[in-house]
């Protein structure tokens, strides 16, 4: 790594500094969390939960410390900044847009509205377990339809097996733990197809990653369209895992389902942090970039050692290790390395989350030494 780059790290978000001198001096207090290259499994490299591992936005730092000051206080002013903010960038109404701590709340509520409507819930298997286990946990009927031949959804067989009592059907585009997209014109299609029968939600965790010209976010459905529902999160490019935001887009008759009438459960802090952090495109690409040279690493491991892989749109893998994958994460592990826990059926196959280049070296150094 060039001094440039190293300099390039540490300043991201602050690059509003001019003046050498002040750069570096600004530099030593901003410097962003070095990379963990002596891992231990007290001090481990997780490379197994999806986050960013680079912390927040400078800029939101910053305004993050600040607000801290003031979190005795109920604060309904930011979270109506937040929502304008969201609102130019995604181009939708305010009132079609909701903000929690995090896009768990509204996972979990979207299936508490399916059990009041005693409805089954529509999904794939595997996919993130938020709607379908809160579903299961309410005792409701939770139809899985396995992903296909190429791993991908499989929207006809969804569509097969669609009932009258699904009363919630539940995508995330990307998938996870399998990053592969729904090609946008296949999932519109069936979005409305399906809203028309039940409420639609179309989770978009990791839609900050993608680049390929086969995505397109559902968001624009809501406007016109009450049975749909988006949700997003700034727990991933953010690096909001721990301070907690996140967003459903819908049809304001439909937020009623999922919110109160007013908001108290958020954090001044998060929000605060989040209305920097969204406007921040450099931080953003800066992720962005570095989440792609990580995977690039990842994926010339797969590709050296001839294992299987869905090609990424987010910042994780799947691989096929082809061993279980307990027993890889436990290797792992007591070599200071997280990694995903099992994904039934898919339990010879690992999800890889990536951290930071260097570190995620490391991962591949030592993944081969313990499988090639
Ligand atoms: C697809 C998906 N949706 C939602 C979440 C949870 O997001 P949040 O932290 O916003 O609750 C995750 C977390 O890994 C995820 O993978």
């Amino acid at each position: 790594m060039t001094n440039n780059v190293t300099r390039r790290d540490w300043l991201i978000g602050g690059s509003a500094l001019a003046g050498t001198m002040l750069v570096s001096k600004m530099a030593a207090a901003q410097t962003v969390p070095a990379a963990n290259l002596n891992p231990t499994p007290e001090n481990p490299i997780r490379a197994g939960f999806n986050e960013n591992v680079y912390g927040h936005s400078l800029k939101a730092k910053k305004v993050m410390v600040k607000a801290a000051e003031t979190a005795h206080l109920y604060d309904f002013f930011s979270q109506r900044v937040l929502n304008k903010v969201i609102s130019e960038m995604e181009n939708l109404p305010g009132d079609h847009i909701a903000i929690e701590n995090g896009s768990t709340p509204f996972l979990e509520k979207a299936a508490y509205a399916c059990a009041i409507k005693q409805g089954k819930v529509l999904t794939t298997n595997p996919t993130y377990s938020s709607v379908p286990g809160t579903a299961k946990q309410l005792g409701l009927e939770v139809i899985a339809v396995p992903v296909g031949e190429d791993m991908g959804v499989d929207l006809d067989t969804m569509r097969a097996a669609m009932t009258d009592d699904v009363k919630l059907v539940y995508l995330c585009n990307p998938n996870n733990p399998i990053p592969s997209i729904i090609e946008k014109n296949a999932l519109r299609d069936f979005c409305i197809e399906m809203s028309k029968r039940a409420l639609v939600l179309i989770d978009e965790a990791y839609y900050e990653y993608v680049d390929n010209p086969d995505f397109a976010s559902m968001k624009d459905l809501v406007t016109d369209n009450p049975n749909i529902i988006i949700c997003r999160t700034a727990s991933k490019i953010h690096g909001f895992a721990g301070v907690r935001i996140g967003f459903a887009f819908a049809h304001p008759d439909t937020l009623r389902l999922i919110t109160g009438p007013f908001n108290l459960s958020l954090n001044n802090v998060a929000v605060a942090g989040a209305i920097e952090s969204y406007q921040d495109m450099e931080y953003q690409n800066f992720i962005k970039q570095k989440n792609r040279e990580s995977m690039d690493i990842l994926e010339n491991m797969f590709e050296e050692l001839g294992l299987r892989y869905i090609k990424s749109n987010s910042n994780f893998a799947f691989f096929h290790a082809g061993r279980p994958s307990t027993e890889v994460a436990e290797a792992l592990k007591k070599r200071g390395i997280l990694s995903g826990r099992p994904f039934p059926p898919f339990t010879d196959w690992v999800r890889m989350s990536t951290v930071k280049p260097e570190e995620m070296q490391y991962v591949v150094d030592v993944y081969k030494q313990l499988f090639a």
